[in-house]
């Protein structure tokens, strides 16, 4: 089954939610029972996409997702990602995408998640020492065998994305997708239409700050990944706020919030943009899903798309460290 007929049948809004900051990423993590509740909360209010990772908290969010969803799991679309995980002997982040850590993490994933299937399983990141057909394969072979529906590719290049649909079909690729991440219209998007895959768009509040979420760096706790993002720095982060001006006048003049804006603007780029925000905030959660009511006219979303563009935010997006992790050049392939 696709991931847009899975989609369907689960009657999920095109805005599927994030649950990576619950227990990773930006600052002080969420005690479970709190995490449980935000969970529940989404499904009540019409959430039914859900996307979690291996990584994310060390698999601790995996398997609050597990617990919170597992009564739902028919009525959901599950979203996973391997390949990349935290080694607890090593104490740190290892991109790995040979066939045999992919089988062995989606077997832990499909344990933690309290599942027997995935309906979408992403290589996190492509491991430049195993060939893409390889990790490939091995995602089609879990397919074959029913603990998988689909494959899903992350952060990768229109290049890739081409090889590895040779080797199965690709259902899916995340990949940073905003107001000030325009990267995937470079080539990717194309890419992903010559083959029915959709481009789920991760960050795409650009990790709050397009909600008017970060307003110092200073705000930033010692642990928030965003620390060592150049456009969150001390330098860079006035000139952005600045930018984020004219966003805050054209949500005034529509009376909806800056995050709306940004929401809308993504779902009017096709029907096969799917954004991912993520939050622990059960208010934001319930903002962020009526952006899907928001119909934007031409004129608006025109402006839109001029505000924020490469030229105008200062700073990219990734640290040095993390650039190198993924498979593209900053406003490249
Ligand atoms: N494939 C990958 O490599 C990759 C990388 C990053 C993320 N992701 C996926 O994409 C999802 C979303 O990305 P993200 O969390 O980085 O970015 P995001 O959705 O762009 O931003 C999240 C940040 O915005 C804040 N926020 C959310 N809604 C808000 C609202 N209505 N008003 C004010 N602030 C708001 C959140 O804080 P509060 O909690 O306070 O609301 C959080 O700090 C993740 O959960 C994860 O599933 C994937």
């Amino acid at each position: 089954m696709s991931f847009f007929s899975r989609l369907k049948e689960v009657a999920s809004p095109t805005i599927g939610l994030g649950c990576m900051n619950l227990s990773h990423g930006y600052g002080n993590l969420v005690a479970e029972a709190e995490a449980l509740r935000a969970l529940n909360e989404a499904f009540e209010m019409g959430y039914r996409h859900f996307d979690t990772a291996t990584l994310y908290g060390a698999t601790a969010n995996e398997r609050v997702v597990g617990k919170a969803l597992a009564g739902k799991r028919h009525e959901i679309l599950l979203a996973s990602k391997c390949g990349m995980a935290m080694d607890p002997e090593l104490g740190k982040k290892v991109i790995d995408g040979r066939p045999e850590t992919i089988r062995r993490q989606c077997e832990a994933s499909l344990e933690r998640l309290r599942t027997d299937h995935l309906d979408l399983y992403y290589l996190h990141r492509l491991d430049r020492q195993v060939p893409i057909e390889e990790s490939v394969g091995a995602l089609g072979r879990l397919v074959e065998e029913g603990k998988v529906r689909a494959i899903g590719l992350s952060e990768v290049s229109a290049t890739t994305l081409r090889r590895a649909r040779v080797e199965h079909p690709i259902a899916a690729v995340q990949s940073e997708y905003s107001l000030w991440t325009r990267n995937p219209e470079i080539a990717l998007i194309d890419a992903c239409r010559e083959a029915d895959t959709a481009m789920v768009a991760f960050s795409p509040l650009g990790r709050g700050f397009l909600a008017g979420a970060v307003t110092e760096t200073s705000q930033l706790t010692e642990n928030d990944v965003r620390r060592g993002m150049p456009r969150f720095s001390a330098e860079n982060l006035p000139h952005n706020l600045r930018q984020l001006e004219k966003l805050r006048a054209i949500a005034r003049e529509q009376e909806v919030t800056t995050g709306q804006l940004a929401l809308a603007w993504l779902i009017a780029q096709g029907d096969d943009v799917i954004p991912i925000p993520g939050t622990r905030s059960i208010a934001h959660m319930r903002e962020n899903l009526a952006a899907e009511e928001l119909c934007l006219d031409t004129a608006t979303l025109q402006r839109l798309s001029e505000l924020l563009t490469p030229d105008q935010v200062a700073g990219v997006r990734y640290s040095e460290a993390l650039q190198a992790e993924i498979d593209t050049e900053e406003f490249g392939e």
